[in-house]
């Protein structure tokens, strides 16, 4: 059998602030992890492909990473950038709360 997803626990729900982000190493991934206001998760690339941002360092807005060096704007689901013209999308992965922890899937190594 051939698995090509794997879910993984990364933290209790409350581990990450509302609005903001946090930076998980998940295999060979680095992953940037938000908390919106109802307390949906979100779970992105760790780094902008821009010019290397550090997305956990950014905001949450209205369920759109926002890079903190040059404020381009990343879809929390799909990864698309807000500005094509600037950069491309980053990845973006299924990101859940259960029983009050935060769990991401990513696709098997
Ligand atoms: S490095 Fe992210 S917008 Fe420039």
């Amino acid at each position: 059998m051939t698995v090509s997803a794997v879910r993984v626990r990364l933290c209790v729900l409350d581990d990450i602030a509302t609005g903001l982000g946090r930076a998980f190493a998940v295999g060979g991934r680095r992953l940037a992890v938000f908390r919106g206001r109802a307390g949906e998760v979100f779970a992105v690339d760790a780094e902008c492909p821009h010019k290397g941002g550090p997305l956990a360092d950014g905001m949450l807005v209205g369920g759109q990473v926002v890079c903190p060096l040059h404020t381009a704007r990343f879809d929390g689901r799909t990864g698309a950038c807000d500005q094509p013209g600037l950069c491309g999308a980053v990845g973006a992965y299924p990101a859940e709360v259960r029983d009050g922890a935060v769990y991401v899937t990513v696709p098997a190594e």
